[in-house]
């Protein structure tokens, strides 16, 4: 299992992942050390995306925060690999939002300039220049989370400098900084996330590879989307659609897809929702969608409707008490207008 977090002078705390998941102990960055950083564009990303985040079990039976506090702790980088939209860059910035940690998600983009990263020398107010730390380096100074989102399309000009961050030498040298290296912090974290399959992509080379000891294959989570979506006719729908990607289909059905359904449909009603979700499809693979929607619609449909009569009895039902208790104090009668209610709604 999980060894518990360790490290002189720095705090412990429990961290609770939502939905009966088990607790789990990671270190807390000391807040004082923050205030060395000027300017840090990293960040601790807002609670609530740890509240929302919902943890899934991997092989062995860990969790996935487990997993991540295990490589915290052990200095190794995180690879996750798999389908989009499936919460991979989620769950470092969940993880870093419980245990308060400073977060970045490095872009890897062709046109980002390194500086923007790692820094670069600026002109003082008093006619000089200085150093000023990018988003990775407050971070390997600091200590936090890094993401490397989509690490398979890293230029190669980003992935020199991030080698021997990558490697057991945990450091970053800074050219720009007259060559300073800095030995990265006690609590530096690197999860690094890509989508290998998709079409445009390319895969990670193997000494990249190499330097992720932990990869997890990341698919969609059955378990997570049941926890997400409430509508479970939606969910067989995209079961059945996804058993077609690779042969009919090529479009992922994604996570977020499914929540967005949802979204859609309270807010805009059926229609909007499924003809959005069909335009995420390609022209050629609509007329397959469409058809495995028109098997579950009537479901689909069905939930959503009894989903609103039931709030709708709710609602009368709350107004009906209010009115009750607000012309009596008496018990039995409020139990009996209750009771009463109750039959009506029966019929
Ligand atoms: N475990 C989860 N808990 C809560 N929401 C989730 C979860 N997984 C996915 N989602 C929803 O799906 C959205 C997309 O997730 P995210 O951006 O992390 O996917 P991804 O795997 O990084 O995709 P990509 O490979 O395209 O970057 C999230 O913003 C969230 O709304
Ligand atoms: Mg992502």
């Amino acid at each position: 299992m999980v060894r518990k977090a360790s490290g002189s002078g720095s705090a412990s705390r429990k961290i609770r992942v939502p939905k009966n998941i088990e607790p789990v102990e990671v270190e807390e960055v000391e807040e004082e050390e923050y205030d060395e950083a000027d300017d840090l564009n990293a960040y601790v990303p807002d609670p609530e995306i740890g509240d929302r985040y919902i943890s899934r079990r991997l092989f062995g039976g860990h969790w996935d925060v487990d997993i991540l506090t295990y490589a915290l702790e052990n200095k190794k980088n995180v690879l996750l690999m798999g389908d989009t939209g499936a919460g991979k860059t989620m769950l470092s910035r969940a993880y870093a939002a419980k245990a308060g940690m400073l977060y970045y998600s490095l872009p890897c983009d062709v046109s980002i300039d390194p500086s923007a990263l790692f820094g670069k020398i600026v002109p003082t107010e008093e006619g000089g220049f200085e150093w000023v730390d990018g988003p990775v380096t407050q971070l390997v100074r600091y200590g936090g989370v890094l993401n490397i989102s989509e690490i398979n399309f890293m230029p190669p000009r980003i992935a020199a400098s991030l080698y021997p961050l990558l490697d057991s030498r945990r450091q970053l040298p800074l050219l720009g900084n007259r060559g300073e290296i800095i030995e990265a912090h006690e609590d530096l974290l690197i999860v690094a996330d890509m989508n290998p399959q998709y079409r445009g992509t390319t895969d990670l080379n193997a000494a990249f590879k190499n330097r992720f000891p932990i990869k997890v294959p990341w698919g969609y989570d059955k378990r997570v989307e049941s926890h997400l979506v409430k509508n479970k006719e939606l969910l067989s729908f995209a079961e059945k659609l996804r058993a077609k990607v690779g042969t009919e289909l090529r479009t992922p059905v994604a996570t977020n897809m499914l929540l967005e359904f949802e979204e859609h449909e309270s807010a805009l009603g059926l229609d909007f929702a499924s003809e959005n979700f069909l335009a995420a499809f390609e022209d050629t693979e609509r007329g397959a969608v469409k058809q495995v929607y028109d098997v579950h619609k009537g479901n689909i449909k069905k939930f959503y409707d009894d989903e609103r009569a039931k709030a709708e009895a709710g609602s009368a039902k709350d107004r009906m008490r209010n009115a009750v208790e607000s012309a009596s104090d008496d018990e039995d009668e409020i139990e009996i207008m209750d009771d009463e209610f109750e039959f009506e709604m029966e019929d």
